[in-house]
Order: structure tokens, then C-alpha cells, then sequence
């Protein structure tokens, strides 16, 4: 037994104490400690096995242990003491309970979750990029020209002149391009950052999920709504149908805005959709053979030959989904950590 041991079972002994729930717990403390056949006895018997020169320290050590651990037992048994009560006096019913407190996924991630499942029965698998993105990826590759507003420092978390945050999760889509030979199906959902205020709405950290279809077979604007249909129904109920409204994007053409139909209200219109019937929910389009040639330019082959592959794309904010499926109103519950507000949607 080293003095770190020692020090190690004083510690465990005098909280053993301070929790004795009565006399009786305490006088089992009494003999496991201090009886004649208990730890302290028989660490000073043992003394003989410490190294001469550390004796003297430990044998002060074992005094004071002793000594704390009888001054804890006068205490705690004169606690006892005021407590005589019944235990049918001493429990007051008008207490409320403890109960279990089961945790609850997050419903980012059950989002995140539930969505790469649907997409795993369309094929596709996930894919992870980081969250500090080149220049190249996250702007140049896309087609996004310096001019953007969403490349200004306003808008974008910078770390250097090459370096960001990511703003989007498209960036994915470069990256898996340039590593893989077509067809390249994949959702990648992950972090994205903006130089966001935040409010109900906003949030300078939350979460995307991509989506990227490339083969050398026809891909066209039909399947990509065909799947984004499939996706609704699966995941807002049967119920939920898609519209294409015309859009533009840097690195899609054409581009697209995604609605969903109201899945409380069905599509006449109500409080949630604005009196709409529809939520906007994505991005999306065909990928912009400029986007190819960037892809084929970083291979050095081309791989992507816009003559050749067909592809679309999409994008979605997480957070949206959870907020809409979920009714949440203000997007700060999801960040807080409250488990009043976690506990519900268990
Ligand atoms: N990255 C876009 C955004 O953050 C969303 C988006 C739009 C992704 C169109 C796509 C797309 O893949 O094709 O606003």
C-alpha cells in the first residue's frame, strides 16, 4: 500500500459515512473500518511492508485517517440523533416522485437518421466531407464566381485566404467527384456555418444534407423529382407531394426550388404553410457541366465528360425538416440542450 492508496480509501471511507443512511449503516462502517478486524487495524499491521523511509509519513498518514474517520461518525450518528422520527412521519407523501429520466435522440440526428435510411432504399450511401473546406471546393468547383455575395467575408467564416468554414454542404459533391469514377450516388449530411445572426430562424452553425446522382446512364430532371417524391412521402407521410419552382443556382442548370405539400394542413392551406399549402424544403437541379470540367480539371482526366454523364443535386437544411416535422417553432430549442424541451419528442 503506497500513500496515494491511502489517501485513495480515507477519501472513500469518510464519504462512505457522510451517506450512511442510519445507525445501523454506520456501525457496519464502524466494524468494516475501525473493528478489530478492520482496515485501519490491519494497514497498521502492514506497516512493516513499508519501505523504511517512508514509514514515519505513513503512519501519521493512518493516525489521521483514524482520527477523521471516528470525528465522521461522532458527527453523522449526532445527525441521526434529531432525526428520530417514524419513517412513516419522516415521508411526506406530498413530495413529487424521482422518476427515470430516459434520454431522447436529438432530432437532428433522427432527421439525419431517418433520412439516410429512405435514401439507402434509392441506393445511396453517405458521405462525409470536413467542415474546414478549401476555396476550391466550396466556391470555385461549384462555379460560384469571387463577385457571390455568399464568398464575402460577410456572409462566410474564413479561416485564411484559402480556407472556411463550409457554407453548404456541395463541397461533398466535389470531393466524392474527384475521388470516384461515376456513377456516384450519395446524400452527405454534416455541419455548415455562416456568418449568421442568431434569431427564431437562423443560426451560425447548423446542418445540411446533399444529395448527388452522377451516372453515364440518362439521369434527368423527372428522376431527381421522382426521388425527392419518394423522399416526402417517406418521411412527411404518404400524403406528401413535391412542386418544382424555376431557380437558379451557381452549380445547377436548370435549377430548382423544392416544396413540399402542408403536412398538417394537406395543401388547403394553414397556419404552418403561410396560407400556402406548400414548404419550401430544398435546392436542387441538374449539375452544371462547369462543375464537371472543375471535377475533371482536379482529376486530370475526364472522367466527367459533360457529353457523357448526366447528374443531379439537392440540398436541404436539417434543422428545417426537424422544425416542420416536429412543429418546433424556433430553431434556438434545438441548440439549448433542455431536456424539457428534449424530453418530448422521446
Ligand atoms: N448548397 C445550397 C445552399 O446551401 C443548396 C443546394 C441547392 C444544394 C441546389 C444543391 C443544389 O445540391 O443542387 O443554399
Amino acid at each position: 500500500m503506497t500513500l496515494a492508496d491511502l489517501e485513495r480509501r480515507q477519501v472513500l471511507s469518510l464519504g462512505e459515512v457522510e451517506a450512511a443512511a442510519d445507525a445501523a449503516a454506520l456501525e457496519q462502517l464502524r466494524i468494516k473500518y475501525l473493528g478489530r478486524h478492520g482496515e485501519v487495524p490491519a494497514i497498521i499491521k502492514g506497516m512493516k511492508d513499508v519501505p523504511q523511509n517512508e514509514r514515519p509519513e505513513f503512519g501519521k498518514s493512518v493516525q489521521a485517517w483514524r482520527a477523521a474517520l471516528e470525528a465522521a461518525m461522532v458527527a453523522r450518528a449526532g445527525a441521526f440523533a434529531g432525526e428520530a422520527k417514524s419513517d412513516a412521519e419522516a415521508f411526506d407523501c406530498t413530495l413529487p416522485g424521482r422518476w427515470p429520466q430516459p434520454g431522447a435522440k436529438h432530432p437532428v440526428s433522427r432527421v439525419i437518421e431517418e433520412t439516410a435510411a429512405i435514401f439507402a432504399r434509392l441506393g445511396f450511401i453517405v458521405a462525409d466531407g470536413p467542415d474546414i473546406e478549401t476555396r476550391f471546393n466550396n466556391f470555385t468547383a461549384l462555379n460560384t464566381p469571387a463577385h457571390h455575395p455568399s464568398m464575402d467575408a460577410s456572409d462566410t467564416l474564413w479561416l485564411n485566404d484559402d480556407l472556411l468554414l463550409r457554407t453548404q454542404t456541395s463541397p461533398v459533391q466535389i470531393r466524392m467527384m474527384t475521388r470516384h469514377m461515376p456513377p456516384v450516388r450519395i446524400i452527405t449530411p454534416g455541419r455548415t456555418y455562416r456568418r449568421d445572426t442568431t434569431d427564431a430562424t437562423h443560426s451560425a452553425n447548423f446542418h445540411q444534407i446533399e444529395g448527388l446522382y452522377v451516372d453515364t446512364r440518362p439521369v434527368s430532371l423527372a428522376d431527381l423529382k421522382s426521388t425527392l417524391a419518394y423522399y416526402a412521402s417517406a418521411m412527411m407521410g404518404a400524403k406528401a407531394g413535391v412542386r418544382f419552382r424555376p431557380h437558379f443556382f451557381p452549380f445547377t442548370e436548370p435549377s430548382v426550388e423544392v416544396d413540399f405539400s402542408c403536412h398538417v394542413c394537406g395543401g388547403k392551406g394553414c397556419r404552418v404553410c403561410k396560407m400556402s399549402g406548400w414548404i419550401e424544403i430544398a435546392g436542387a437541379g441538374m449539375v452544371d457541366p462547369r462543375v464537371y470540367e472543375h471535377v475533371n480539371s482536379a482529376r486530370g482526366d475526364r472522367a466527367y465528360d459533360p457529353d457523357s454523364v448526366y447528374g443531379y443535386a439537392f440540398g436541404f437544411g436539417v434543422e428545417r425538416i426537424a422544425m416542420i416535422k416536429y412543429g418546433i417553432p424556433d430553431i434556438r430549442w434545438l441548440y439549448e440542450n433542455d431536456t424539457r424541451f428534449l424530453s418530448q419528442l422521446a
